[in-house]
């Protein structure tokens, strides 16, 4: 973690769980009216090459609240849309800040701000993975069933960035994890690798939302068209249809099984309204826990020791 946090295949289970608790106390400080300027001064610089909402928000409130400063660069504004070398925009982020943000398209541009950056980075989202998401929905499921350990967490749709996080980020603390994805939309390559790796052998694949949903205690889902695909939209559709949470497929997984979703979601797609609505707290207690679990990366991070 010392870098920062580019993809939770870098993290061991005990950074993981580490950032986790670290976001439980930080949490529990903010409910409680405690004062928590640890990075009082520092500032976070936010790159944002694609859309966001809770990203931007959480990352810019939970800096404030840490007592810092967070900026907004958008791609299209600053000089990287114009074709300013990655390798530059590190050197000259690292000459300001004490932090940088980043979410874009390839995870080579991450890799490489890193690699040039004297300051951590951290990846809010890349086409491979979505480490600050996992996080949180790690987080969420902690609090709502206590353990990670031994649950099974269960994936049904693209084989996209969620779902890459989730594979890696369940299987490192210890779930079980099951995958329904159609052919042809398959995590990454290199995920699948690790997956098979796991010592435990707790992960599978299927080609049926139905099979990988029986026993789940956790069920997770996300949009069929990520952003950067809108022009395959029909065609995903199309791939997709079947690949949907909805009654019939909470019906096979285990009494009181959480839904989570990173969110925005498309009702009537990948998650029916009712079953949205019947987890909405689930969900946006997710979506809340991106503020906790992104104070703690920071903090972890970016606190001088
Ligand atoms: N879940 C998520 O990352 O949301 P935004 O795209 O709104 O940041
Ligand atoms: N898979 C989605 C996640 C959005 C938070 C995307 O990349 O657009």
């Amino acid at each position: 973690m010392k870098k920062g946090l580019l993809k939770l295949l870098d993290l061991s289970k005990e950074d993981i769980l580490a950032i986790l608790n670290k976001a439980d106390q930080l949490k529990y400080e903010q409910k409680h009216g405690i004062q928590q300027e640890y990075l009082k001064g520092k500032t976070l610089a936010m790159i944002f090459e694609k859309n966001s909402t809770r990203t931007r928000v959480s990352f810019e409130t939970g800096m404030y609240q840490l007592g810092g400063h967070a900026l907004f660069l958008s791609g299209k504004e600053s000089q990287i849309g114009r074709g300013e070398p990655v390798a530059d925009t590190a050197r000259v982020l690292s000459r300001y800040c004490d932090g940088i943000m980043i979410r874009t398209f390839a995870q080579s541009e991450v890799e490489e701000l890193a690699k040039y950056a004297d300051i951590p980075v951290i990846n809010g989202l890349t086409d491979f993975c979505h480490p600050c998401q996992v996080l949180a929905d790690l987080l969420t499921v902690r609090e709502h069933k206590a353990v990670l350990e031994g649950l099974k967490l269960c994936y049904i749709g693209d084989g996209n960035n969620m779902a890459n996080s989730l594979i890696v980020g369940g299987l490192k603390v210890g779930m079980e994890v099951s995958v329904a994805c159609p052919e042809g939309y398959d995590p990454a390559p290199r995920v699948l690798e690790f997956a098979k790796g796991d010592p435990a052998h707790k992960f599978t694949l299927f080609r049926t939302p139905e099979e990988a949903a029986v026993g789940a205690d956790v069920i997770v889902t996300d949009v069929w068209a990520s952003m950067g695909q809108e022009g395959e939209k029909a065609e995903r559709e199309r791939a997709f249809a079947g690949y949907q949470v909805n009654g019939e497929l909470m019906a096979l997984t285990n009494p009181g099984c959480m839904v989570q979703h990173c969110l925005p979601a498309h009702r009537g797609e990948e998650i029916t309204a009712e079953v949205f609505e019947a987890h909405a707290e689930e969900i946006f207690d997710e979506a809340e826990n991106r503020l906790h679990a992104q104070k703690a990366v920071m903090y972890l991070l970016m606190k001088e020791a």
